[in-house]
């Protein structure tokens, strides 16, 4: 690796990044903020997309392409859907999906468009290393699919829809198209999320109230894999 691209979606998810890594040389570029700083000799680019695929899909290329990043790792919060995850609980996707892509009416399956796949796989080189340091520092995360829409999911309706369409475990807004970008690209990465709602009817209240603490909750996760990298 030479180079490491962090992204969040929002800027309460890289907030605890930048205070962590502290001194920046700032480059705007698509008017966004690219946050240049070298940690243990490694050099790493910060970013938050804004919500959503489209912005995310915009910065996870631009961090490739225009910032020569080769491994990308990403923080922040998602809804749960696996019934065994509370909020703070911490989940790295072995696997992603859109699972608002649908063109079912050509009877393809959901998530699918052709020439893609349902199901993108992420780095298990970079899932192993946070395997390991999950262990070492006793944090329970779990491994799983992650489910990746323009939505805000706040029904059971939709949310069982997304477990059984996608056997999903946690839902959020940008994590399914950074996996494409990624695959498509050849760059190795890696989608880690911290429960801050159950995509219920409460989640926008549950959302509000712990954005901060699960955003660092992963954030400081990812800085200890950073550690192991
Ligand atoms: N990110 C965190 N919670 C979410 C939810 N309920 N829906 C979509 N994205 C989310």
């Amino acid at each position: 690796m030479t180079k490491l691209a962090i992204m969040g979606a929002m800027q309460e998810e890289i907030d605890p990044l930048l205070e962590f890594f502290k001194e920046y040389k700032v480059v705007e570029y698509a008017d966004n903020k690219y946050y240049e700083t070298s940690y243990k000799g490694l050099d790493i680019v910060i970013a938050h997309s804004k919500i959503g695929k489209v912005f995310s899909s915009l910065t996870a290329s631009t961090m490739i392409q225009k910032f020569s990043c080769d491994t990308l790792l990403f923080s922040g919060v998602a809804g749960a859907v696996n019934p065994n995850l509370n909020i703070g609980d911490m989940v790295i996707a072995t696997q992603l999906c859109q699972h608002d892509l649908d063109i079912t009416a050509f009877g393809h399956p959901n998530g699918y468009v052709p020439g893609g796949k349902v199901l993108v796989d992420s780095s298990k080189e970079l899932l192993k290393i946070a395997k390991e340091v999950a262990q070492k520092n006793n944090l329970k995360v779990i491994e799983g699919i992650i489910a990746t829409g323009d939505q805000f999911v706040h029904s059971n309706e939709r949310k069982d829809f997304i477990e059984k369409t996608f056997n999903a475990d946690a839902l959020e807004m940008e994590g399914g198209s950074v996996a494409v970008v990624c695959d498509a690209l050849n760059v190795p990465f890696f989608i880690l999320r911290a429960i801050s709602d159950s995509a219920n009817g409460e989640a926008n209240f549950d959302f509000d109230e712990f954005l901060h603490s699960s955003a660092k909750i992963s954030s400081d996760y990812l800085v200890k894999i950073i550690d192991e990298l």
